[in-house]
Order: C-alpha cells, then structure tokens, then sequence
C-alpha cells in the first residue's frame, strides 16, 4: 500500500540525489548541466512543500531552495547568461528552452574511465549517421538507453555526449516533465518532441536526455490516468521519430538504474540498451589516475594496489573515497598546521589514509543488485 508518508519519502530522495548531483557536476565544472540539476532538485522541494503545506520541516527545505537558487544564480552570472532559467514561459516552445543546454558541460570523453563500448555506441549511433545518413539505408536507432547500477557513469556520459557532439541538447528528467506541470505531462511530451524535432530540422542533432527514465515511463502499480497518457504520449513520440519521408537526426538517449521497470513496449523503442556495469579492476586504476590528478599523493601510494582492493566499489564509491581521503588529511590541517598561511601546504595523502577509509566505507550497490542487473543484461541487452 502507497502511504502518503513513502510519497513525500520519494520526492524528498529524489530532491536529495538532484541536489547531490548538482554539487558534483558543479564541482566537476559543467555549469549547464550543475545548474538543470539545481533547478530539477529546487522544483522537486517546491512540490514537496506544496503537496504538504503544514509539514514541519518546510522551513528547512525552503532554506535548501533559496540556497540552490542562490547557486544557480551565479553561475548564470558566470556564464553571463541572463535568461532567467526558473520561469516556465507558457506555451509552445520557449516552454522547453530552459531544458536545452546552451553551453558545454566540461566532462570529455577522457574524463570517463573505461566505458568504451557505451561510447561506441553513441559513435555508431549518433555521430557516424548524422554525417553520412547515406550509409543507413534501412535506418539507424534513435533510443539508446543506458542501464546499471548507481554511480557508474551513465549521467556523466550523456554530459560528456553533449561536449563531444555538435548536437542541441535536452535535458529532462522525470520531475521536470511530471511536477511542474502537473496535469499536462502528455502535452509537455509532445511539445518537447515538437522542439527537437524541429531543431534537428535542419540537419544538426537534436538529442533528448531523459535521466531516471523509470520513473517517468517505468511500470508503476498505483498508475493514475495522467500516467497511463504520458507513457503513451511517449511511444507514440519515438515512433514518430522514425519519419520514412525525412531525415531527422533526433534521438533519445534514456539512463535509468531500474531498467527492470521498463516494460516490452520501452524496450522496444531503446533498440539500443547498454550495460554500463560497475568498474572493473583495469577502469578503477584509470578512475584512481583521473581522480588522484588533483591531488598531492604520497610515495607510497600504489595506484594499482588501490585498484585491486576496491573490488565492487562504483565509480561514485571510488570519487568518494578520495574525498575521504583529502579531508582526512585538511582535518589534521586544520587541526595541527597553520591555515592561516597561504603558502602553508596540506601533507601528501598516504597509503595508510585510504586503508582507514576503506575501514568505514563500504560499496554502495550490494551483491543481489548486481546479480539483477546480470540478469536483466543477458535477458535484454541489446549493444
Ligand atoms: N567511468 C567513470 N569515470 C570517471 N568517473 C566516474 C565514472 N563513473 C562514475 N564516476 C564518478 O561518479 C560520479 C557519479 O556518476 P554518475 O552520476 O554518472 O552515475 P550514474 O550512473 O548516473 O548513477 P545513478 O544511476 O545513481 O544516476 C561521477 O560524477 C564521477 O565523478
Ligand atoms: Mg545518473
């Protein structure tokens, strides 16, 4: 049975995971993509007090919205960027401009360890028909949905796609098509296709990032109306991109860690359905190379050791154990060394300190999780 208490449970997990997206992006430096995830997590906790005016801990969750609205603020300034982004226009088009991803994130391809075979997949998929639509006379997919475990890089492919490719980029998530306004989401479906369809009239990509899928198509058993007419709304929309009369480069690139959920109909569409699977012991020791470029290592830390021991660690585990690690050694700093000298340094990060790390922190995604998506992979994956 669905409690209201699991409802406002839910938004506020969601909220929680946009927010936490958006640090790291906005750490990483993708402005565009930092600030769709602090608007996504402030409409998300607008909702969540709306739905439940006289809860207590509104004020709290307020405090989180002016601060994330605060953030966003600036990095517009930084882009210089002036279009208010949290007024929704009403109507038509200009609805979905605040989706479109007007500048680079700062993720490359190089940025992402291993992963090789979700990045050829955008190659072959993308890249190679948007120059030579010839060479595909019997067509080419336009669904390609990435599935695996949390934490493992599927977000942070599809911001290194929209770097990579000279493509307009959408980014939705299901709290952007289904909270804001509420009521209407098969409209929105279909005015969101209609825009990127049109972009991608005239010859450059147009490609619609739909992060956590599942809970905007996945199979819920408590479905109410608006649902049902959304999903719908949305096959219909796939099928149309596959227009016989013109070339439309508009494609649909779907990441979700429930594909589980997504039933025949879905899977259907997504002709492409990638595993991006947690990291093996080769694509650990690059995470450990790229994450440990920032920062000052000791003699003894042996890369390659770190990598063997951290078996089952996702790469968000792994980013999280270097952090660990730094504040480790910024805590004894401050607590022993002279902050307030500007050319006063922070020791190296040594072996010992992850070993410490590694004592309180534990992989994320569990071993019967990993065996579902094995399952799902061998019954449905689709390179
Ligand atoms: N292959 C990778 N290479 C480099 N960094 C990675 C990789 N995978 C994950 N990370 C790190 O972990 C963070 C989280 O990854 P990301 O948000 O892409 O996970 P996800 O698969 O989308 O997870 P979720 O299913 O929870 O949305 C990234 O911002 C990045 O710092
Ligand atoms: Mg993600």
């Amino acid at each position: 049975m669905v409690t209201d208490l699991s409802a406002s449970e839910e938004l506020e997990r969601i909220a929680l995971k946009h927010a936490t997206e958006a640090t790291q992006l906005d750490q990483q430096g993708s402005r565009g993509l930092a600030i769709a995830k602090y608007q996504r997590a402030v409409d998300v906790l607008l909702q969540l007090c709306a739905l439940y005016p006289n809860s207590s801990q509104n004020l709290v969750l307020m405090e989180h919205v002016e601060s994330y609205r605060k953030r966003i603020k600036e990095l517009q300034n930084q882009a210089n960027h002036h279009e208010p982004i949290e007024s929704a226009p009403s109507g038509g088009e200009a609805k979905f401009e605040h989706l479109v991803l007007n500048e680079k994130p700062d993720v490359k391809w190089d940025d992402i360890a291993n992963l090789s075979e979700a990045k050829k997949a955008i190659e072959e998929s993308v890249i190679w028909p948007v120059r030579r639509p010839d060479l595909f006379p019997l067509g080419w997919p336009r669904g390609i949905l990435f599935f695996g475990p949390s934490g493992c890089g599927k977000t942070l492919l599809a911001a290194a796609a929209a770097t990579e490719i000279d493509a307009t980029f959408f980014c939705v998530d299901a709290s952007s098509i289904m909270s804001k306004w509420l009521g209407e989401s098969e409209k929105n479906v279909a005015q969101l296709f209609a825009e990127a369809r049109r972009v991608s009239a005239n010859g450059k990509a147009a490609i619609i990032f739909i992060d956590e899928i599942d809970s905007l198509i996945g199979v819920r058993s408590q479905e109410v109306g608006g649902e049902i007419r959304t999903r719908n709304q949305f096959l219909k929309e796939m099928d149309g991109l596959i227009d016989k009369k013109k070339v439309l480069h508009t494609y649909v690139i779907g990441a979700t860690n429930k594909p589980w959920t997504l039933d025949e109909p879905f899977r259907r569409r997504f002709q492409k359905r990638i595993l991006v699977p947690l990291p093996e012991e080769s694509a650990r020791l690059e995470m450990f190379k790229i994450f440990s470029k920032k920062l000052n290592l000791g003699a003894d830390i042996d890369l390659v050791e770190l990598a063997k021991i951290t078996d089952g660690h996702s790469g968000s585990d792994i980013l999280n154990n270097f952090q660990a690690a730094q504040s480790r050694v910024v805590r004894e700093f401050f607590e022993n060394g002279n902050p307030d000298d500007r050319q006063a340094k922070t020791r190296p990060i040594m072996m010992q300190d992850f070993r410490d790390v590694f004592r309180v922190r534990k992989p994320s995604v569990d071993q019967r999780t990993i065996r579902s998506y094995k399952e799902w992979s061998e019954q449905f994956q689709a390179a």
